[in-house]
């Protein structure tokens, strides 16, 4: 489990993400007035404590018996936001549930239209409150068994697949399953909530993804999970915001492992970012309160990171505190 959880930290992508945030040190601006600071910020509609959104990952009740509950639970009591992955080893509804606020859903594409949309449906049933539609990973390059009683409990048996001899596994397995950019158009359509695209490194992407109505981008690798030699994923960030000229907000994914990674990431023009391990470290060691416990400490630092900085609320992170 916990090579599982590891995976992809110790590979040139994710050494690469730990490197472009340490490339940048934070400049303190002593004697400011920050008295009164905080860490708000209005993200899709919402008042949000702080920009410190929990990433997707799946099955946390490998981590620990009260799963993804327990994750959204510390997320409400920090006055937070989670993102619930497609993949989560308790019923969506329950999760929503215990967090007793609408959170955010993840979702992966199921194989055809008509799967998706069950899925989906489901989600809004359950009223989660933003989309965000993972596109970095339809290829795999490992898949690890579980123990008999984690499963993904709200995905349906996946598709039988049925090769010939002279197939590829990639091109005519996973791939034929793979979403495109037609299915991005439909999604929107059947969207009524945000909907976020995670898992974007190349600017055209981005403005394509926007293009196509979708309300956020997450620039993300994936933490360095699904292509081990992809560019950092802070290095594409000033790319992508540029390129999207302020049309909507970036999120910032991969690495986030401090309150100083998080100032980085919104000094370089990100809204928020999403951290994920790490809150699973969290959920190992002490369940609910140990996510609790991982999310004030990132709040803390940043909040620390700030008063040194000179910055009293996130507009005054600018690129100009961090070289
Ligand atoms: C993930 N991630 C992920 N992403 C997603 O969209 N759906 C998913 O089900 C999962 N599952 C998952 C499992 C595990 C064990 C990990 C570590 C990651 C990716 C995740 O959302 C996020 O992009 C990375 O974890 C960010 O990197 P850090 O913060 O872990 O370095």
């Amino acid at each position: 489990m916990w090579h599982y959880l590891d995976g992809g930290r110790d590979t040139p992508t994710g050494r690469g993400n730990r490197a472009a945030l340490d490339a940048h040190p934070l400049l303190p601006r002593p004697l400011a007035e920050v008295r009164g600071g905080h860490t708000r910020l209005e993200l899709f509609g919402e008042t949000l404590g702080h920009p410190l959104l929990l990433a997707p990952i799946a099955y946390h009740r490998l981590q620990h018996p009260d799963g993804e509950s327990a994750c959204a639970m510390a997320t409400a009591a920090q006055d937070g936001q989670m993102v619930v992955s497609t993949l989560a080893s308790q019923p969506l509804e329950q999760i929503a549930r215990a967090a007793e606020k609408p959170l955010w859903f993840q979702l992966y594409w199921q194989g055809s239209r008509e799967r998706t949309a069950r899925l989906l449906e489901r989600a809004l049933a359950a009223g989660y409150r933003c989309i965000v539609f993972t596109v970095d990973a339809p290829v795999k390059l490992a898949t690890s068994p579980l123990p008999a009683d984690v499963r993904p409990v709200n995905t349906e048996p996946p598709l039988p697949r049925r090769l010939q001899p002279d197939q590829s596994e990639v091109f005519d397995g996973w791939m034929a399953e793979a979403p495109g950019w037609h299915d991005l158009a439909w999604l929107r359509e059947r969207v009524p909530v945000p909907l976020l695209i995670k898992g974007v490194l190349h600017a055209g992407d981005a403005v394509r993804a926007v293009d196509l109505g979708c309300d956020g981008v997450v620039v993300s690798n994936h933490g360095g999970r699904v292509l081990e030699v992809a560019p950092a994923a802070l290095s594409r960030l000033p790319d992508v915001i540029t390129a999207l000229g302020g049309r909507v907000p970036v999120l910032y994914d991969s690495g986030i492992d401090s309150g100083a990674d998080a100032f980085r990431a919104l000094a370089l023009g990100a809204r928020a970012v999403l951290v994920g391990r790490p809150y699973l470290w969290g959920l190992a060691a002490a369940g609910a309160l140990g996510v609790a416990h991982v999310i004030r400490l990132l709040r803390d630092e940043l909040e620390m990171c700030m008063a040194l900085c000179g910055c009293a609320t996130l507009a005054d992170i600018s690129a100009d505190r961090c070289g």
